[in-house]
């Protein structure tokens, strides 16, 4: 490449695709799910469908397998299912930014426009909103000259100010900021009619003082007529990442909460976002959480993406499920039968199982040390026990009984009980060998092997 011409951004596309094929080497590259060619990856960012086309965007630093000055990478999809690595979209590369961090896409029109918190720990003024705009369907951006549109948090509130989640509601824009007042965790709100434009609101919904201290990546939605303000709150003992059930009450910019719901109960699951498609919601999370090991950071990458997941509120409880477009990525059915046993000697490790319980049934992942996982649905309940002795549990309406697993290579996301428990882990079996067990009340079980997600890339 010509010197000259090299910028922040071709720099980083370059040394990205020159890692790449060592990474797509490794014996734990996904499948099916969205991580990056190389480096690392942590936050889903930017979720929006525009010109026909799903968009998702990341945290990602392409220069080394962890967490770096953030860029912005970019996968998009005609169908949620197959996807294509899209030029990385932003790079910190003006004056007020070192890093681009979580945020929000939007269809504006005639340009998809991005609303990402620029940071920078030398400046005193820590975090602050920007906007870049696409007007080529998102190859390239173009950051806006009045950033930062928001240049500083709200009175009274912390320099952790992060995380610009908008929405469209009754002709105006809406915009949640994540921050913190006197150590309580809470979402600053703001409204506006063009996304350069913003005007503090107030503090939508805070911590009672028992919800963490600081709410990063928050997101407003509505499913099946209920408020939800989903947060990943900070030092919040025994949860991190929890939609708030509540009343969002636009005229006063306030939202009433009554009760929250832990979103997943596995160790990889964090950052979650929202995407309105048409009448549905979706949502997609990071599969991995901060202060991990990141096993795969030896192949040249780390860090992905869950499946996406469709919400539902179905008495009172949030279900999440994964839409019906994923059966696209069913190859072969390897079982379909009526037994408990019909899992021995299945092996597969990119598998989706889906497993209709009379009763009690329980599942067992193992690789050839052990357990990998345990999951154990009553009528009441769906446990998942760990190898190291954790165990999380969740009660059940008894609506559904089912279990329904997807194994890509070293991940494992789990939706019991017609989506009401849900639990995503990333596991590292020995050789790539999965095998399974099921034993109890068991009225059909049904496995496939499923597919890549991804078309070829240049590397
Ligand atoms: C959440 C988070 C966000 C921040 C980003 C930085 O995982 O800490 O609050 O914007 O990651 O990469």
């Amino acid at each position: 490449m010509n010197h000259h011409s090299e910028t922040p951004l071709s720099r980083a596309e370059s040394v990205l695709w020159a890692n790449a094929p060592a990474a797509r080497k490794s014996p734990y590259a996904l499948s099916y799910h969205i991580a990056a060619p190389s480096g690392w990856i942590n936050d889903p960012n930017g979720l929006v469908r525009y010109g026909g086309r799903y968009h998702v965007f990341y945290q990602h630093y392409p220069f080394a397998p962890q967490w770096g000055p953030m860029h912005w990478g970019h996968a998009s999809s005609a169908d949620l299912v197959h996807w294509r690595h899209e030029p990385i979209a932003l790079a910190p590369d003006q004056p007020y930014e070192k890093g681009c961090f979580s945020g929000s896409g939007a269809d504006d029109g005639d340009t998809l426009a991005l609303i990402y918190t620029a940071h920078d720990e030398d400046n005193p003024i820590k975090e602050t909103q920007c906007v870049a705009r696409s007007s080529d369907g998102g190859r390239t951006f173009v950051k806006s000259p009045l950033n930062p549109v928001v240049p500083h948090p709200p009175e009274g509130c912390s320099t952790d100010f992060r995380d610009p989640k908008v929405w469209r509601q009754d002709g105006h824009w809406f915009m949640v900021v994540g921050t913190a007042r006197e150590g309580r965790g809470c979402a600053a709100l703001y409204a506006g009619d063009d996304l350069e434009h913003w005007t503090y609101r107030g503090i939508l919904a805070e911590s009672d003082g028992t919800m963490g201290s600081m709410w990063e990546c928050p997101n407003f939605c509505r499913v099946d007529g209920q408020d939800l303000l989903i947060i990943s709150p900070m030092e919040m003992e025994g949860h991190k990442n929890i939609a708030l059930f509540g009343a969002f009450d636009a005229a006063a910019g306030r939202m009433t909460l009554d009760r929250y719901q832990e979103l997943d109960l596995g160790e990889d699951f964090y950052a979650a976002q929202v995407m309105e498609d048409g009448d549905r919601v979706l949502l997609i999370g990071w599969m991995d959480m901060w202060g991990k090991p990141y096993p795969t950071q030896k192949d040249g990458w780390a860090g992905a993406l869950t499946l996406p997941r469709q919400l539902s509120v179905r008495d009172g409880r949030l279900c999440q499920l994964p839409p019906k477009e994923l059966e696209a990525l069913r190859q072969s059915v390897l079982v379909d039968s009526d037994a408990p046993g019909a899992l021995d000697g299945v092996h597969g490790d990119r598998m989706e199982l889906d497993i209709q319980c009379g009763g009690t049934a329980e599942l067992c992942l193992s690789d050839a040390d052990g357990e990998l996982l345990r999951v154990t649905l009553t009528p009441e309940r769906a446990t998942f026990a760990l190898p190291t002795g954790r165990t999380m549990s969740r009660d059940l309406s008894g609506a559904q009984s089912d279990i329904r697993v997807f194994v890509d290579r070293c991940s494992v996301e789990c939706f019991v009980g017609g989506g009401e428990a849900c639990f995503t882990q990333r596991v590292y079996p020995k050789e790539n060998q999965f095998s399974y067990a099921l034993s109890g009340d068991v009225t059909r079980v049904r496995a496939w092997t499923l597919g890549d997600a991804f078309e070829e890339c240049p590397c």
